[in-house]
């Protein structure tokens, strides 16, 4: 299903959506430079107002300072993660949906998602849980490739919720929901 990219935001300012649409044309112009140079480079493209709180290899991440965070993609596997995100946490099954940090709004080059204070720490509790989630993803005909503690936050009830999973592969089997029905594929 090709995906719609909003041209207004209820987070974004019109020059920021431009700004990030500038940089993501831009971006194609440097598949190979490694991530800390193209970091350079996109902020001088990018008008973006906020405290950068996080990097990635293929997004950078910014506080909008109202409990939601904005991820701009940084290279093409960045904009595949950012609308994997997107389709995921908008069409995966409740039993799983929950576990998905919520995605608010996708742009081109970028997606709004909702900020997670609390990372997961280290530790024998959180590694159980961990697998145990890996266990349901792949029971949902979701491949969770890259999921580690790093990009698992934790709720104010002490749940576990991915903050990173634009590189999860939804298999044939995994249910969507699509309006009031499950379907077989999107
Ligand atoms: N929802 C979020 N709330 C708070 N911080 C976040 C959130 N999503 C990402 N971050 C921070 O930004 C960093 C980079 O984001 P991530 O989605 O992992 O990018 P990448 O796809 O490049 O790995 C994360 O390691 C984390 O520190
Ligand atoms: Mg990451």
């Amino acid at each position: 299903m090709p995906i719609k990219y909003e041209k207004e935001s209820s987070f974004l300012s019109s020059e920021e959506i431009r700004s990030i649409e500038e940089w993501t044309s831009e971006m194609k112009k440097y598949p190979l430079l490694i991530p800390i140079v193209k970091r350079k480079i996109a902020q001088r493209t990018l008008e973006i107002p906020h405290k950068n709180i996080g990097n990635g290899l293929n997004r950078m991440v910014y506080d909008l300072g109202n409990g939601y965070v904005l991820k701009i993609a940084l290279s093409e596997i960045g904009l595949i993660s950012n609308a994997q995100e997107f389709r995921l946490y908008h069409f995966s099954h409740p039993d799983i949906q929950q576990y998905l940090c919520p995605v608010m709004e996708k742009g081109q080059g970028w997606i709004v998602m909702k900020k997670m204070d609390h990372k997961a720490s280290m530790n024998l509790v959180n590694l159980q849980k961990l697998s145990d989630l890996i266990i349901k993803f792949l029971l949902h005909g979701i491949v969770p490739v890259d999921l580690k503690l790093a990009n698992i936050a934790l709720t104010h009830d002490n749940e576990m919720v991915v903050i990173d999973y634009g590189l999860f592969i939804k298999t044939l089997y995994g249910k969507t929901v699509d309006s009031n029905d499950y379907i077989h594929s999107e």
